[in-house]
């Protein structure tokens, strides 16, 4: 029997090392929390801004040592289940693949391609099979609400966005670049994926703010991807990141009513009650 949730707020936020940090929250603790699918990226930070708990997970750990293929995406999303989240935001680093959404800008991605290969992508699998929805991947609620706190915070906001999300950890090459703009796809990170996915099958309403560091490598004037440039932009960003996060603890309505994602297993389990392990 799955737990109620919660009728208040309490947004898991999976972001860079330094933002909990800069965030004053009131009954601040850090707390290590352990999974029995193995190491999360580190302890959580877990406080109150006003009537809405944030729990915070720096998903490259400490320093940034953890790349996108090595991070355990299964604990993290676990851990923050465990420590009663309802709702996760997602803030993470991206490459634009579309001129309109420049280097600075924030991107509100509603779909995904998922073009990662090595990383564990269910909770389920053998004795207890599932099948849940990716259709609309991450919830239209949570969206819109902390695409209004990125607005309301400074930035300069795209409400929608398709992101594809590669193994890493090398950029792209040009061609590769261009055909993901022929697949439709806007934006391009290394972290999005399998965390929709399991932060679906947790019953967790997901979204992510992308923040665009760069142009990935398809104009052909400029020169490739390069992490000075990726990190600059992210250090120019993090004040508006930690705003963000202030007016969407500010924005949100006092309590928290259920949405669909909040039952997404009621009917993807098709393994029979008899025979789950
Ligand atoms: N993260 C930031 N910029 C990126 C890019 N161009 N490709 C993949 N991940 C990124």
């Amino acid at each position: 029997m799955r737990a109620e949730k919660s009728p208040f707020w309490h947004i898991g936020v999976l972001g860079g090392s330094g933002l909990a940090a800069g965030i004053e929250l009131e009954d601040a603790q850090e707390i290590e929390v352990a999974s029995p699918f193995g190491k999360p990226s580190g302890p959580v930070t877990t406080g109150r801004i006003g009537n809405v708990r944030f729990t915070f997970l720096a998903r490259h750990g400490a320093g940034h040592a953890i790349p996108p293929s090595e991070i355990n995406y299964r604990a993290n999303i676990d851990v923050l289940k465990r420590c009663g989240v309802t709702d996760v935001v997602s803030l993470s680093a991206i490459g634009s693949l579309r001129e309109d959404m420049a280097p600075g800008h924030m991107v509100m991605v509603d779909q995904f391609i998922d073009r990662t290969s090595q990383r564990t992508n269910s909770f389920f699998g053998t004795g207890l099979v599932a099948h849940v929805s990716m259709a609309d991947p991450t919830c239209a609620r949570l969206r819109e609400a902390l695409g209004e706190a990125a607005s309301l915070a400074g930035g300069h906001v795209h409400t929608t966005g398709t992101y594809v999300c590669i193994e890493g950890p090398q950029f792209s090459s040009r061609a590769e670049s261009r055909m993901y703009q022929a697949w439709g796809a806007d934006v391009i990170g290394m972290t999005a994926m399998p965390e929709a996915r399991l932060a679906r099958e947790a019953e967790l309403p997901y979204a992510t703010l992308g923040m665009v560091t760069d142009y990935d490598c398809w104009r052909e004037e400029e020169e490739g991807v390069e992490v000075s440039h990726v990190l600059e932009v992210m250090h120019k960003n993090a004040e508006i990141a930690r705003k963000t996060v202030r007016e969407l603890a500010r924005g949100l309505p006092e309590r928290r009513e259920p949405v669909g994602i909040d039952t997404a297993l009621e009917y993807a389990l098709i393994t029979a009650p008899d025979a789950r392990d």
